[in-house]
């Protein structure tokens, strides 16, 4: 299969719909002590209605603090991110505010369950709904739906440490759901699970995203995972390295890769290749056929160390 052409097809089509999640320039500074980790350092993203969007990256790259912020967990140092038709920049939100508009765009779904371990399913869903100010009757109307579509209703009289892994994890999406947000955020939200159990979950992310329309943006290292996503956003030291289409493999990433051009027309070269032309400082810039040339130049002690 093609991947360019699906990549450009997905952003042709997408380019159409609305826009679920908008991050611009988020930089994140973490400091402890006298030490300062720059997690993220300028990562502008945008994801449509409806589409699956899974985040790779190494181990460090700043995965979990980029979603942590775009669900409002987080602040950033710096940066803007905006949900759905929310005209305002949520990392300027309170968090009482983050809550209260949280309901009707932006659903979380962690590695471990954050439901009350001694309530029943049903308690911790309705619980979610209060904390997120849905009124009564709404409530008992998404209830029996959703513990229906996620596979539980005969489970929702049972309490959340009772339940096997794989039905705790429906629990935690379908208090997730209670809101009907517009995208999911999920960081490697079948990380605990079994290869079975996760299959399952993840059809039933997919059905969510089919029939509900809800979009979804997941952290993963797996392949079984990254396989199902419409488009692949890879990240590099806190920075979005490239995007990928659909059909990838984990391991030999650099056959999909699609370099991205960053707001401040930024491109950022992976490291491997750097690594095989000996790590140059600078290289001359040249337009060939509409190609960019690239040429590494050598300093003196560069070229010694490459000789020798
Ligand atoms: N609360 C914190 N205080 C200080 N440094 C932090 C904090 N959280 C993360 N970091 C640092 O920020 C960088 C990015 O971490 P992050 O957890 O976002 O990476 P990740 O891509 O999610 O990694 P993994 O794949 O292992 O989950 C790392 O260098 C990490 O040590
Ligand atoms: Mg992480």
């Amino acid at each position: 299969m093609n991947t360019n052409t699906s990549l450009k097809n997905k952003f042709d089509s997408s380019s159409k719909t609305k826009v679920v999640l908008l991050a611009e320039d988020l930089i994140k500074i973490y400091k402890t002590g006298e030490s300062e980790t720059q997690a993220l350092r300028g990562v502008s993203l945008k994801v449509h209605e409806g589409e699956k969007v899974f985040l790779i990256g190494p181990s460090g790259s700043g995965k979990t603090t980029l979603v942590n912020i775009l669900a409002g967990i987080d602040k950033p140092t710096s940066g803007k991110v905006f949900w759905g038709d929310l005209n305002e920049d949520i990392t300027r939100s309170s968090h009482e505010e983050i809550i209260r508009n949280r309901r009707n765009y932006v659903g979380v779904i962690f590695q471990d369950s954050k439901l009350i371990p001694h309530l029943t399913v049903e308690e911790n869903i309705r619980l979610t709904a209060h904390y997120a100010n849905l009124d009564f009757e709404e409530t008992e109307r998404r209830l029996e739906f959703i513990l229906k579509f996620m596979g539980i209703w005969d489970k929702r009289n049972k309490k959340q440490n009772r339940l096997s892994g794989g039905e705790q994890k429906r629990a935690a999406i379908a208090s997730t759901l209670i809101t009907n947000p517009r995208i999911i955020i999920g960081d490697e939200p079948t990380g605990n699970l079994d290869i079975v159990t996760s299959s399952k979950i993840l059809d039933l992310l997919d059905k969510i995203n089919v029939e509900l329309n809800v979009a979804l943006l997941i952290v993963t290292h797996s392949q079984l995972v990254a396989q199902r996503a419409d488009r692949i956003i890879e990240f590099s030291d806190g920075v979005i390295l490239a995007q990928h289409g659909k059909d990838i493999r984990l391991r030999e990433l650099k056959q999909t890769r699609e370099l991205e051009i960053d707001r401040q027309n930024r491109i950022h070269i992976p490291q491997s290749i750097l690594e095989e032309l000996n790590n140059p400082k600078h290289f001359t810039i040249n337009l060939e056929n509409k190609k960019i040339v690239l040429k590494p130049i050598y300093q003196q002690e560069d070229e010694n160390e490459n000789n020798s």
